[in-house]
Protein backbone atom coordinates (compact mmCIF):
# COMPACT_ATOMS: atom_id res chain seq x y z
CA UNK A 1 0.00 0.00 0.00
CA UNK A 2 1.12 3.27 -0.94
CA UNK A 3 2.70 4.85 2.08
CA UNK A 4 5.40 7.81 2.49
CA UNK A 5 7.63 5.23 4.48
CA UNK A 6 7.38 2.19 1.62
CA UNK A 7 8.33 4.83 -1.06
CA UNK A 8 11.05 5.72 0.74
CA UNK A 9 12.43 2.59 2.03
CA UNK A 10 11.57 1.06 -2.09
CA UNK A 11 13.04 4.14 -3.48
CA UNK A 12 16.52 3.76 -1.51
CA UNK A 13 17.17 0.47 -2.15
CA UNK A 14 16.63 1.11 -6.20
CA UNK A 15 19.27 4.07 -5.67
CA UNK A 16 21.38 2.23 -4.00
CA UNK A 17 21.55 -0.95 -6.20
CA UNK A 18 21.71 1.54 -9.12
CA UNK A 19 24.21 3.82 -7.93
CA UNK A 20 26.42 1.22 -6.63
CA UNK A 21 29.76 3.04 -5.17
CA UNK A 22 29.66 5.30 -7.39
CA UNK A 23 29.90 9.34 -6.83
CA UNK A 24 26.34 11.63 -7.47
CA UNK A 25 25.70 15.18 -8.21
CA UNK A 26 22.82 17.20 -7.95
CA UNK A 27 21.24 20.88 -8.93
CA UNK A 28 19.11 22.32 -6.37
CA UNK A 29 16.75 24.97 -7.86
CA UNK A 30 15.46 26.13 -3.97
CA UNK A 31 12.10 24.42 -5.30
CA UNK A 32 10.18 21.20 -3.82
CA UNK A 33 11.36 18.35 -6.23
CA UNK A 34 14.94 18.84 -6.70
CA UNK A 35 15.14 19.31 -2.90
CA UNK A 36 12.61 16.07 -2.38
CA UNK A 37 14.86 14.32 -4.74
CA UNK A 38 18.25 15.12 -3.32
CA UNK A 39 17.37 13.93 0.39
CA UNK A 40 16.37 10.49 -1.02
CA UNK A 41 19.11 10.37 -2.61
CA UNK A 42 21.10 11.64 0.45
CA UNK A 43 19.20 9.14 2.50
CA UNK A 44 20.17 6.45 0.03
CA UNK A 45 23.70 6.68 -0.34
CA UNK A 46 24.96 10.03 1.95
CA UNK A 47 28.07 11.32 1.14
CA UNK A 48 28.51 10.07 -1.97
CA UNK A 49 26.35 12.27 -2.80
CA UNK A 50 27.68 16.22 -3.84
CA UNK A 51 24.53 18.74 -4.45
CA UNK A 52 25.10 22.06 -5.99
CA UNK A 53 23.25 25.35 -5.61
CA UNK A 54 23.98 27.83 -8.22
CA UNK A 55 22.97 31.29 -6.92
CA UNK A 56 21.88 33.19 -10.02
CA UNK A 57 20.53 36.21 -8.13
CA UNK A 58 16.85 35.72 -9.18
CA UNK A 59 15.79 34.18 -6.29
CA UNK A 60 13.64 36.20 -3.91
CA UNK A 61 13.98 37.00 -0.57
CA UNK A 62 15.31 34.43 1.73
CA UNK A 63 15.06 31.51 -0.64
CA UNK A 64 19.53 31.08 -1.12
CA UNK A 65 19.52 30.86 2.44
CA UNK A 66 16.82 28.18 2.38
CA UNK A 67 19.16 26.20 0.90
CA UNK A 68 22.16 26.50 2.16
CA UNK A 69 21.33 26.70 5.79
CA UNK A 70 18.12 25.40 6.34
CA UNK A 71 18.39 22.55 3.92
CA UNK A 72 21.61 21.69 4.62
CA UNK A 73 20.74 21.26 8.30
CA UNK A 74 17.97 19.28 8.02
CA UNK A 75 19.70 16.42 5.24
CA UNK A 76 23.59 16.61 5.91
CA UNK A 77 24.46 17.04 2.32
CA UNK A 78 27.61 18.12 0.89
CA UNK A 79 26.83 21.14 -0.58
CA UNK A 80 29.03 23.14 -3.08
CA UNK A 81 27.28 27.21 -3.77
CA UNK A 82 28.37 28.93 -7.01
CA UNK A 83 28.01 32.54 -6.31
CA UNK A 84 27.11 33.59 -9.49
CA UNK A 85 24.79 36.86 -9.41
CA UNK A 86 27.35 39.39 -11.09
CA UNK A 87 27.97 36.89 -13.94
CA UNK A 88 24.05 36.74 -14.36
CA UNK A 89 23.33 40.31 -14.33
CA UNK A 90 26.42 41.13 -16.70
CA UNK A 91 24.53 38.39 -19.28
CA UNK A 92 21.37 40.66 -18.95
CA UNK A 93 22.87 43.75 -19.21
CA UNK A 94 20.43 45.56 -21.98
CA UNK A 95 18.08 42.89 -22.42
CA UNK A 96 14.45 43.17 -22.62
CA UNK A 97 12.79 40.53 -24.20
CA UNK A 98 11.51 37.44 -22.53
CA UNK A 99 12.39 34.81 -24.49
CA UNK A 100 16.22 36.29 -24.84
CA UNK A 101 16.31 36.29 -21.25
CA UNK A 102 15.37 32.52 -20.80
CA UNK A 103 18.03 31.58 -23.26
CA UNK A 104 20.81 33.71 -21.65
CA UNK A 105 19.77 32.32 -18.13
CA UNK A 106 19.47 29.06 -18.68
CA UNK A 107 22.96 29.19 -21.27
CA UNK A 108 24.61 30.65 -17.74
CA UNK A 109 23.27 28.06 -15.24
CA UNK A 110 24.25 25.55 -17.68
CA UNK A 111 27.80 26.89 -17.71
CA UNK A 112 27.93 27.50 -14.32
CA UNK A 113 26.77 24.34 -13.37
CA UNK A 114 29.45 22.44 -15.80
CA UNK A 115 32.30 24.37 -14.26
CA UNK A 116 31.38 23.29 -11.01
CA UNK A 117 30.41 19.85 -11.97
CA UNK A 118 34.37 19.04 -13.73
CA UNK A 119 35.75 20.43 -10.30
CA UNK A 120 33.47 18.14 -7.95
CA UNK A 121 34.66 15.20 -10.82
CA UNK A 122 38.39 16.71 -10.84
CA UNK A 123 38.30 16.40 -7.13
CA UNK A 124 37.62 12.77 -6.34
CA UNK A 125 36.03 9.91 -7.72
CA UNK A 126 34.33 9.81 -11.12
CA UNK A 127 30.96 11.38 -10.82
CA UNK A 128 28.38 9.45 -13.32
CA UNK A 129 25.23 10.17 -12.10
CA UNK A 130 23.50 13.00 -12.19
CA UNK A 131 19.87 13.70 -9.76
CA UNK A 132 16.98 14.63 -11.46
CA UNK A 133 13.71 15.73 -9.93
CA UNK A 134 11.50 14.47 -12.67
CA UNK A 135 7.66 14.18 -11.52
CA UNK A 136 5.47 11.58 -12.99
CA UNK A 137 3.36 14.13 -14.80
CA UNK A 138 7.02 15.34 -16.60
CA UNK A 139 7.33 11.53 -17.59
CA UNK A 140 4.02 11.36 -19.23
CA UNK A 141 4.28 14.76 -20.84
CA UNK A 142 7.05 13.83 -22.57
CA UNK A 143 6.57 10.52 -23.77
CA UNK A 144 7.83 8.02 -21.31
CA UNK A 145 11.39 8.24 -22.03
CA UNK A 146 14.57 8.87 -20.37
CA UNK A 147 16.66 11.32 -21.53
CA UNK A 148 20.25 12.15 -21.33
CA UNK A 149 21.08 14.52 -18.48
CA UNK A 150 19.37 17.98 -19.28
CA UNK A 151 18.25 20.52 -15.98
CA UNK A 152 14.73 20.43 -16.33
CA UNK A 153 13.82 22.92 -13.67
CA UNK A 154 15.29 25.41 -16.73
CA UNK A 155 14.22 24.00 -19.69
CA UNK A 156 14.97 25.49 -23.00
CA UNK A 157 18.09 24.70 -23.02
CA UNK A 158 20.16 22.53 -24.60
CA UNK A 159 21.49 20.32 -21.72
CA UNK A 160 25.58 19.47 -20.72
CA UNK A 161 28.22 18.63 -23.09
CA UNK A 162 29.30 15.43 -24.53
CA UNK A 163 31.79 14.94 -22.31
CA UNK A 164 30.39 15.52 -19.45
CA UNK A 165 27.40 13.35 -19.62
CA UNK A 166 25.86 11.42 -16.76
CA UNK A 167 23.32 8.49 -15.77
CA UNK A 168 20.18 9.31 -14.62
CA UNK A 169 19.10 9.18 -10.71
CA UNK A 170 15.00 9.86 -10.86
CA UNK A 171 13.81 8.57 -7.50
CA UNK A 172 10.57 10.75 -7.83
CA UNK A 173 9.41 9.76 -11.36
CA UNK A 174 6.32 7.57 -10.35
CA UNK A 175 4.90 10.58 -7.82
CA UNK A 176 2.74 13.49 -8.05
CA UNK A 177 3.29 16.72 -6.68
CA UNK A 178 1.02 16.13 -3.11
CA UNK A 179 2.76 12.70 -2.88
CA UNK A 180 6.45 14.38 -3.38
CA UNK A 181 5.04 16.55 -1.01
CA UNK A 182 4.79 14.28 1.98
CA UNK A 183 7.87 12.20 1.24
CA UNK A 184 9.54 15.32 2.09
CA UNK A 185 7.78 15.84 5.28
CA UNK A 186 8.07 12.59 5.76
CA UNK A 187 12.54 13.18 5.28
CA UNK A 188 12.24 16.05 7.72
CA UNK A 189 12.64 18.94 5.18
CA UNK A 190 12.12 22.68 6.15
CA UNK A 191 8.18 23.20 5.55
CA UNK A 192 9.13 26.61 3.35
CA UNK A 193 11.12 24.41 0.53
CA UNK A 194 8.35 21.58 0.80
CA UNK A 195 5.22 24.10 0.61
CA UNK A 196 7.38 26.75 -1.64
CA UNK A 197 4.43 27.24 -4.62
CA UNK A 198 5.90 26.62 -8.37
CA UNK A 199 8.28 29.32 -9.10
CA UNK A 200 10.01 29.48 -12.55
CA UNK A 201 13.95 28.73 -13.27
CA UNK A 202 14.51 32.00 -14.88
CA UNK A 203 12.73 33.59 -11.54
CA UNK A 204 12.53 36.96 -10.72
CA UNK A 205 14.14 37.70 -14.11
CA UNK A 206 11.41 37.26 -15.81
CA UNK A 207 9.05 39.32 -13.47
CA UNK A 208 10.64 42.37 -14.40
CA UNK A 209 9.38 43.91 -17.59
CA UNK A 210 11.98 45.63 -18.97
CA UNK A 211 15.87 45.29 -18.39
CA UNK A 212 17.43 42.95 -15.08
CA UNK A 213 19.30 45.37 -13.19
CA UNK A 214 20.25 44.72 -9.51
CA UNK A 215 18.37 48.09 -7.99
CA UNK A 216 15.21 46.50 -9.48
CA UNK A 217 15.66 42.91 -8.31
CA UNK A 218 16.05 44.65 -5.13
CA UNK A 219 12.35 46.72 -5.53
CA UNK A 220 11.11 43.29 -6.67
CA UNK A 221 12.14 41.31 -3.62
CA UNK A 222 10.96 43.73 -1.18
CA UNK A 223 7.89 43.85 -2.45
CA UNK A 224 7.53 40.20 -3.24
CA UNK A 225 8.77 39.45 0.66
CA UNK A 226 5.50 41.41 1.64
CA UNK A 227 3.00 40.14 -0.42
CA UNK A 228 4.22 36.49 0.24
CA UNK A 229 4.53 37.53 4.13
CA UNK A 230 0.58 38.68 3.92
CA UNK A 231 -0.82 35.97 2.38
CA UNK A 232 0.45 33.49 4.33
CA UNK A 233 -1.03 35.34 7.68
CA UNK A 234 -3.82 35.78 6.08
CA UNK A 235 -3.93 31.28 5.33
CA UNK A 236 -4.35 31.83 1.56
CA UNK A 237 -1.18 29.51 0.32
CA UNK A 238 -3.32 26.57 -0.18
CA UNK A 239 -6.03 28.34 -1.94
CA UNK A 240 -3.56 29.98 -4.43
CA UNK A 241 -1.77 28.03 -6.57
CA UNK A 242 1.27 31.16 -7.01
CA UNK A 243 1.34 34.80 -6.69
CA UNK A 244 3.85 36.19 -9.06
CA UNK A 245 4.42 39.58 -8.20
CA UNK A 246 5.90 41.83 -10.92
CA UNK A 247 7.66 45.21 -11.63
CA UNK A 248 6.67 47.29 -14.11
CA UNK A 249 10.31 48.40 -14.48
CA UNK A 250 9.42 50.70 -17.41
CA UNK A 251 6.33 52.14 -16.40
CA UNK A 252 6.21 55.00 -13.80
CA UNK A 253 3.58 57.07 -12.33
CA UNK A 254 2.91 60.16 -10.67
CA UNK A 255 1.99 59.64 -6.67
CA UNK A 256 1.85 61.49 -3.64
CA UNK A 257 3.90 59.65 -0.75
CA UNK A 258 4.80 61.43 2.35
CA UNK A 259 5.84 64.63 2.02
CA UNK A 260 5.43 64.59 -1.80
CA UNK A 261 5.04 64.31 -5.34
CA UNK A 262 6.56 60.94 -6.27
CA UNK A 263 7.35 59.39 -9.41
CA UNK A 264 7.55 55.38 -8.96
CA UNK A 265 6.77 52.13 -10.46
CA UNK A 266 3.73 50.16 -10.25
CA UNK A 267 3.99 46.32 -9.28
CA UNK A 268 1.35 43.59 -10.59
CA UNK A 269 -0.31 41.19 -7.88
CA UNK A 270 -1.05 38.25 -9.69
CA UNK A 271 -2.75 35.81 -7.56
CA UNK A 272 -3.81 33.05 -9.46
CA UNK A 273 -5.55 29.12 -8.93
CA UNK A 274 -5.00 26.63 -10.67
CA UNK A 275 -4.66 22.50 -10.78
CA UNK A 276 -2.21 22.33 -12.92
CA UNK A 277 -0.63 25.42 -14.17
CA UNK A 278 -2.31 24.79 -17.74
CA UNK A 279 -5.18 27.03 -17.07
CA UNK A 280 -5.79 28.93 -14.23
CA UNK A 281 -8.29 31.48 -12.37
CA UNK A 282 -7.35 34.73 -10.82
CA UNK A 283 -7.98 34.49 -7.28
CA UNK A 284 -10.65 36.32 -5.03
CA UNK A 285 -8.24 37.42 -2.49
CA UNK A 286 -10.32 39.14 0.04
CA UNK A 287 -10.29 42.83 -0.25
CA UNK A 288 -9.03 43.35 3.58
CA UNK A 289 -5.87 41.11 2.20
CA UNK A 290 -5.10 43.29 -0.73
CA UNK A 291 -5.66 46.80 1.46
CA UNK A 292 -3.15 45.35 3.80
CA UNK A 293 -0.34 44.47 0.80
CA UNK A 294 -1.15 47.53 -1.01
CA UNK A 295 -0.72 49.59 2.01
CA UNK A 296 2.58 48.10 3.29
CA UNK A 297 4.66 47.88 -0.46
CA UNK A 298 3.56 51.55 -0.84
CA UNK A 299 4.72 52.43 2.76
CA UNK A 300 7.75 50.22 3.14
CA UNK A 301 9.23 50.25 -0.83
CA UNK A 302 10.07 53.78 -1.41
CA UNK A 303 10.18 53.35 -5.33
CA UNK A 304 6.76 51.89 -5.84
CA UNK A 305 3.66 53.99 -5.43
CA UNK A 306 1.34 52.03 -6.80
CA UNK A 307 -0.01 48.21 -6.58
CA UNK A 308 -2.27 46.93 -8.93
CA UNK A 309 -3.90 43.55 -9.59
CA UNK A 310 -4.39 41.27 -12.44
CA UNK A 311 -7.80 39.64 -12.79
CA UNK A 312 -7.04 38.12 -16.26
CA UNK A 313 -7.94 34.12 -16.29
CA UNK A 314 -5.62 31.64 -18.24
CA UNK A 315 -6.03 31.61 -20.90
CA UNK A 316 -6.17 34.29 -22.41
CA UNK A 317 -3.32 35.71 -20.10
CA UNK A 318 -0.41 33.11 -18.93
CA UNK A 319 0.17 32.93 -15.44
CA UNK A 320 3.70 34.68 -15.53
CA UNK A 321 4.04 38.62 -17.21
CA UNK A 322 6.42 37.07 -19.37
P1 LIG B 1 2.73 30.49 -17.77
O1 LIG B 1 3.28 31.86 -17.53
O2 LIG B 1 3.20 29.90 -19.06
O3 LIG B 1 3.34 29.57 -16.62
O4 LIG B 1 1.23 30.42 -17.63
C1 LIG B 1 2.93 28.26 -16.36
C2 LIG B 1 3.80 27.73 -15.21
O5 LIG B 1 5.15 27.59 -15.65
C3 LIG B 1 6.01 28.44 -14.90
N1 LIG B 1 6.98 28.99 -15.85
C4 LIG B 1 8.24 28.56 -15.98
N2 LIG B 1 8.93 27.61 -15.30
N3 LIG B 1 10.85 28.09 -16.60
C5 LIG B 1 10.24 27.39 -15.62
O6 LIG B 1 10.89 26.55 -15.00
C6 LIG B 1 10.23 29.06 -17.33
O7 LIG B 1 10.82 29.67 -18.22
C7 LIG B 1 8.85 29.30 -16.99
N4 LIG B 1 7.92 30.15 -17.48
C8 LIG B 1 6.78 29.95 -16.77
C9 LIG B 1 5.11 29.47 -14.26
O8 LIG B 1 5.67 29.99 -13.06
C10 LIG B 1 3.85 28.68 -14.03
O9 LIG B 1 3.94 27.89 -12.85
Amino acid sequence: SWTEANIIDEQVAAIRSQVGGKQVLCALSGGVDSAVAAALVQRAIGDQLTCVFVDHGLLRAGEPEQVERDFVAATGVRLKVVHAQDRFLAALAGVSDPEEKRKIIGREFIRVFELAAREVVSGGDSVDFLVQGTLYPDVVESGGGTGTANIKSHHNVGGLPDDLQFGLVEPLRALFKDEVRRVGEQLGLPAEIIWRQPFPGPGLGIRIVGEVTAARLDILRRADAIARAELSAAGLDREIWQCPVVLLADVRSVGVQGDGRTYGHPVVLRPVSSEDAMTADWTRVPYDVLERISTRITNEVREVNRVVLDVTSKPPGTIEWE
